[in-house]
């Protein structure tokens, strides 16, 4: 019983009040706290967004620095969770070894579970955006059966990731600057986006009072999918497999044909419908790396190109106006940087968090906070009888 508003996908239903990330589809608007994005990528870095986005404020340089001092202070993972690292085997996907390793954080941080307590907030929200880089890269270095490389808190947030993920050993990675400063990027481009599928998913996960690790992972489950993060990955692996410029038609007359469920991945998004304002930015900053690398001829960038000439220029792309999102471009960045295509989406992870954690706090700090409990319409059988199993 009951008449309830029938929206699948949530297409028109806005699930909460927010002051942190306005966006606006028609114009290819994406502000935080106000501040464009476009300005955040181009003026600020991912640790001051993170400030931005979790306290509503640009810090001032005392505040900012406090700030990367806390974050620097928990980096490190407590040493018997790569104990957890070891139990998985070799071949698995960084995203799973993600989903349980942060799951798992609120069996050793206790201290930060109890969501009453502002100071026990306070510390969670700290230590999810300093511990996932460590996670992410040593999901990787698992994966790959190096040893773990350890933080190294001198360095900035971007630069100690990338020497997690790619110094063997330890002591000989050379931060590279150019790349260091894309990555920051590609980690700011990726912070927040409202109320996106996995953090609608955090949201309703600790709407019933869940500790955060357990809610950050839900979130991560939720990112894994090709139809939300798992794009970035299903997009080069879509490159890899057109593999030739000539073979874009083939992959273009497939993505328009209604009896094939193939889409072009890294196009489309459900919210912009001219451009994606993220996907500028990052267009701009995989022509640099690029460049930068002197790789502008590898086969897989030139089929990117000429299948975002294509599709730009297809009618069927324009009339749905479906353009390049952001994961098209991060996709080629990270392939630059040698990034194997499956940590593309745990790299996402590690940006998203701040954007999760923000919004988790939000929700909780919330006195209306109610527990998120949707109704349906119900198309089953009605009321009858159980049947004994000799008579069926
Ligand atoms: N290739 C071909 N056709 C497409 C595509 C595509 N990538 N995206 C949408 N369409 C068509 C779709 O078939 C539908 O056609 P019709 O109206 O004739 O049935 C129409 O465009 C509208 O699509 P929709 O699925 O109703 O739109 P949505 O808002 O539910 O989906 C989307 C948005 C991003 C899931 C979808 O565009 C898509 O699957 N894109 C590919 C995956 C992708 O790149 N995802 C990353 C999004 S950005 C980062 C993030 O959010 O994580």
């Amino acid at each position: 019983a009951g008449v309830f508003t029938y929206d699948p996908g949530f297409t028109s239903t806005a699930s909460c009040d927010s002051t942190i990330t306005y966006i606006d589809g028609e114009k290819g608007e994406l502000l935080h706290r106000g501040y464009p994005i476009d300005q955040l990528a181009e003026k600020s870095h991912f640790l001051e967004v993170c400030y931005l986005l979790l306290y509503g404020e640009l810090p001032t340089a005392a505040q900012l620095e406090d700030f990367e001092e806390r974050v620097t202070r928990h980096t490190m993972l407590h040493e018997q969770m790569m104990y957890l690292f070891r139990g998985y085997r070799r071949d698995a996907h960084p995203m799973a070894i993600m989903v349980g390793v942060v799951g798992a954080l609120s069996a050793f941080y206790h201290d930060s579970t109890d969501i009453s307590d502002p100071w026990q907030r306070e510390v969670a929200s700290i230590r999810m955006i300093a511990k996932m880089p460590t996670i992410a890269a040593m999901a990787f270095k698992y994966t790959l059966g190096q040893p773990f490389v350890y933080p190294r808190n001198d360095l900035d947030y971007a630069s100690n990731f990338m020497r997690m993920c790619f110094a063997v050993p330890a002591e000989d990675y050379e931060v590279n600057p150019i790349l260091s400063r894309a990555m920051d990027r590609i980690f700011t481009l990726h912070a927040d986006h409202e109320q996106n599928a996995s953090t609608s998913t955090v949201r309703l996960a600790s709407s019933s009072g869940a500790n955060p690790f357990a809610c950050i992972a839900a979130g991560i489950a939720c990112l894994w999918g090709p139809a939300h993060g798992g794009a970035n990955q299903a997009c080069l692996e879509m490159l890899r497999e057109i593999g030739s410029v000539e073979r874009i038609p083939e992959y273009i007359a497939r993505a328009k044909d209604k009896d094939d469920d193939f889409r072009l991945m890294g196009f489309g998004h459900r919210v912009y419908k001219n451009f994606d304002p993220r996907a500028k930015v990052m267009k701009q900053s995989a022509d640099e790396v690029l460049e930068l690398l002197g790789i502008e001829d590898n086969p897989t960038l030139q089929v990117a190109k000429a299948l975002e000439k294509a599709a730009l220029e297809d009618d069927y792309f324009v009339e749905k106006k479906l353009f390049p999102n952001v994961d098209f471009y991060s996709g080629i960045i990270l392939e630059a940087m040698g990034f194997p295509t499956s940590m593309f989406t745990p790299i996402f992870a590690v940006s998203r968090t701040i954007g999760w954690i923000s919004q988790w706090k939000e929700m909780i700090s919330d006195p209306q906070l109610k527990i998120g409990r949707p109704r349906q319409l119900y198309h089953g059988e009605t009321l009858r009888d159980y049947v004994d199993i000799e008579n069926r």
